[in-house]
């Protein structure tokens, strides 16, 4: 069965082999909303790059939980 798109457990970056979940985390306790510094932190989108467009969506939902 495939798994949901917004589980935490999907594979949102194939490259680097990183979860939603793990990003999620990262963005919230860091409180991280600059894509690049999320780059950085998570190792995520430094490859292909064909995952920041999701990355950059899960950056605007938790940043609007903060606002
Ligand atoms: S899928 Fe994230 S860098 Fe390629």
């Amino acid at each position: 069965m495939a798994i949901d798109r917004k589980s935490r457990e999907y594979v949102i970056c194939p490259c680097r082999n990183v979860t939603r979940g793990e990003v999620e985390d990262i963005i919230r306790e860091k409180k991280l909303f600059d894509i690049k510094e999320v780059i950085e932190a998570a190792n995520v989108g430094n490859k292909c790059g064909g995952c920041r467009g999701d990355i950059y969506q899960m950056i605007d939902e938790i940043k609007a939980e903060f606002e």
